[in-house]
């Protein structure tokens, strides 16, 4: 393999160079070079699947390119098809045509929650306005079901279709739930299951299915991939309070002003102290840089933000148990390193 890819040159994170697969300072993971080929030949359909002829969307396309993000969708995708031989013409395009269903995902979802920032750089919809934002949005979706139908397999557009569909049911539920102080840890999990999790479910049993594993199997991995999504949600939403936006690559912080009650606001709901003026700033939408910082001292929001992290443990190590009966492969090594990557990831 050659060369390197550059994930987020912002962020400086290294995507393959040297067959070392680097999510962050902290996790350098050696990779086998089939992998790492798979992963340039994954690159390489997504530049080419973004190309236009028309001026404006090249320059929204070229902004995509130029700010990468960790790739983890595709990687979950191709290490769990890696446990068996797999058709790699279909794996390849599978693995790119989920990246870009999540960008897709993240132009909307940056239009919804107006953020202005996203892998550290402009959001499209801070740089062009709404209008060519949910255009480039759907444009990448586009592309992606013309990727999904050069594969010519029916089960991975049905799961792929029903993915995105459950995608839009928790984005839009979850905006049904904003600003509800009574919203409950059942009513986040469910919404953090479908607006997250439901795709890393998916690449992880469309990789299964696709090499061949047994049903078995195949369910196995999907559990996999959604207790790390979830775990996944829980952890960005922790880092949506104390993370640096200079490291996540988008603004800190958006989730409280836009209404959205994360686990660690809910655990701070339930406090008989800190829980009732939490309330009263929600429900008089009264963000104020002040009232910020004082619900957010280390009494009030250190037990909460452990308490979830515990949460998130609690999925990874779900996680990791659903990879037990697999054979102590590369493949299955790198997934449960992901898993730990969930719980120290700082972007
Ligand atoms: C961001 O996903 C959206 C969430 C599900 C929290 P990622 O953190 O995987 O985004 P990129 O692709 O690396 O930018
Ligand atoms: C995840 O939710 C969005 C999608 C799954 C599309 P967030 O709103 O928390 O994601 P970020 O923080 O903007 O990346
Ligand atoms: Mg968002
Ligand atoms: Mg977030």
């Amino acid at each position: 393999m050659e060369g390197e890819i550059y994930l987020n040159k912002h962020l400086n994170q290294t995507y393959v160079d040297d067959n070392i697969l680097n999510l962050e300072d902290g996790l350098k993971l050696k990779i086998e070079e089939s992998l790492g080929s798979k992963l340039l030949e994954v690159e390489e359909i997504i530049h080419d699947f973004t190309n236009s002829n028309v001026s404006i969307m090249k320059d929204l396309m070229n902004h995509i390119l130029s700010s990468r993000g960790k790739r983890l969708r595709p990687v979950l995708l191709l290490l769990s098809g890696s446990f068996q031989p797999a058709n790699d013409y279909v794996l390849i395009r599978a693995a790119a045509a989920v990246e870009l269903i999540h960008t897709a995902s993240l132009i909307h979802d940056d239009i919804i929650d107006e953020s202005y920032e996203r892998r550290g750089s402009p959001s499209l919809n801070a740089r062009w306005g709404n209008r060519p934002a949910v255009l480039a949005g759907d444009f990448l979706f586009a592309r992606a079901f013309e990727l999904i139908s050069l594969c010519q397999d029916f089960q991975l557009n049905k799961s792929f279709m029903k993915a995105i569909g459950t995608m839009c049911e928790g984005e839009i539920e979850q905006n049904v739930f904003a600003f509800n102080v009574n919203i409950s840890e059942e009513q986040y999990l469910k919404n953090i299951y479908r607006k997250t999790a439901v795709l890393m479910e998916a690449c992880c049993g469309e990789g299964a299915r696709l090499s061949r594993l047994e049903g078995k199997d195949v369910s196995k991995l999907q559990a996999y991939g959604r207790n790390l999504g979830l775990a996944f949600q829980i952890t960005d939403d922790i880092l949506d309070i104390i993370g640096k936006s200079e490291f996540t690559g988008k603004p800190i912080g958006k989730d409280l002003q836009e209404g959205i009650i994360t686990l660690p606001l809910i655990y701070v709901l339930e406090d008989i102290t800190w829980g009732p003026r939490l309330k009263e700033v929600i429900e008089n939408r009264a963000f104020s840089s002040e009232n910020i910082d004082f619900l957010f001292q280390p009494s009030c929001i250190d037990g909460p933000l452990a308490r979830a992290m515990d949460k998130a443990a609690s999925f990874v190590r779900e996680a990791r148990e659903s990879l037990a009966g697999f054979e102590n492969t590369h493949a299955r090594q790198i997934l449960e390193e992901f898993a730990d990557f969930v719980l120290q990831r700082d972007h």
